[in-house]
């Protein structure tokens, strides 16, 4: 048994950092055309790595701690996700606005298709145990 109140913290922290990351991915997306300079994009994309990074980590512990049985597959989810993030930040600087655009919003639908379905069966499972 789990303490409930950890529990719903836990869980709210998590439905809350996923609407910052549609949120963020469309600031991004905002700012593909915008005048403002490619360092500040590229500043943006290294945030959202860092911030998907600690809230996957964050979800990766819970999942160990209440023993998850899907683990593996969540985590395998997650890895591919971080490296998709990881080298559309490497290559930013190279790449052009409109594959910037493509690949942006492949990115936001895999992170919402992960949120929705991946993220909602490990949700479920941590509220009735
Ligand atoms: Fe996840």
């Amino acid at each position: 048994m789990y303490d409930t109140k950890n529990r719903e913290n836990d869980i709210d922290l998590i439905h809350q950092e996923h609407a910052e990351f549609i949120q963020i991915f469309d600031a991004l997306h905002a700012s593909i055309f915008s005048k403002e300079k490619q360092t500040a994009k590229y500043h943006i994309l290294s945030f959202i790595e860092d911030v998907v990074m600690n809230h996957m980590k964050r979800e990766e512990n819970i999942m160990q701690k209440i023993d998850f049985p899907e683990y593996n597959h969540h985590l395998a989810e997650h890895k591919a996700l971080r490296n998709h993030l990881h080298s559309l930040r490497l290559s930013w600087d190279e790449t052009e606005n409109e594959s910037q655009l493509e690949i942006l919003s492949n990115l936001r639908g895999c992170f919402i298709a992960h949120t929705r379905c991946t993220d909602l069966k490990f949700i479920e499972y941590y509220s009735q145990i």
